[in-house]
């Protein structure tokens, strides 16, 4: 009896997670404060970038997340860089992989080893505007709805079950620029949400 009621006080388990990053790192910023929550399903417990002067490094750390560069420059080809990824996340015992602005096609090896397990955030209605300039692209096709969507990664670039997603109004003063400011603390907003619906949602 002694032993059931424990169980029933015990913390859930929390997924260790990493989010990968290139940059600025703001979306990684929003997944660490929501893990910080006692029963968020995820702990973010590793933040890599593929390159060493990224901001979001040192945003990490201040946040208590241990973090580091696995520097893209210091690899012969994506495949070797990739598989020096893969090894630190297990080693690591990572089990959850965000792509947080992570600016690199990840190899479909990487891929493969992470399917299910490797989500990515991308600035557009995906099937709409895969890859870069997905801001420009929505005004240039005199679109009148925006968005986000949080998606399972595959071997093809921006191609993976959609997970969530959320539109914005175009207005008719918006540029690329002011999309983009709009835009991203909806990200911020939807990362949280989505990874908590992979790891409730699915069996693990
Ligand atoms: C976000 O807009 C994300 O959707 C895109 O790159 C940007 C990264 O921003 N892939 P941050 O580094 O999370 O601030």
């Amino acid at each position: 009896m002694k032993e059931l009621g424990s169980l029933g006080n015990s913390p859930m388990r929390k997924v260790p997670t990493a989010v990968l990053i290139s940059g600025r790192g703001s979306n990684m910023v929003s997944l660490v404060k929501a893990s910080l929550h006692k029963d968020y399903p995820a702990n973010i417990s590793l933040v890599i970038s593929n390159i060493p002067t990224a901001p979001g490094i040192a945003k990490a750390r201040e946040l208590g997340v241990m973090a580091m560069a696995i520097n893209y420059k210091d690899f012969k080809n994506r495949l070797s860089f990739d598989m020096a990824l893969d090894s630190v996340l297990r080693t690591a015992q990572i089990e959850m992989v965000c792509c947080a602005g992570f600016m690199r096609i990840l190899t479909p090896e990487f891929t493969s080893k992470w399917q299910g397990k490797l989500l990515n955030i991308h600035p557009s209605l995906l099937p709409k505007y895969k890859g870069l300039n997905t801001h420009q692209k929505a005004l240039d096709a005199g679109d009148k709805e925006h968005g986000c969507t949080v998606h399972y990664v595959t071997s093809e670039l921006d191609s993976g079950e959609v997970i969530l997603q959320r539109k914005i109004s175009i207005l008719n003063t918006d540029t690329a620029e002011s999309l983009a400011d709009r835009l991203l603390p909806i990200e911020q907003t939807i990362y949280p949400i989505a990874l908590k619906k992979v790891l409730t949602e699915t069996s693990r």
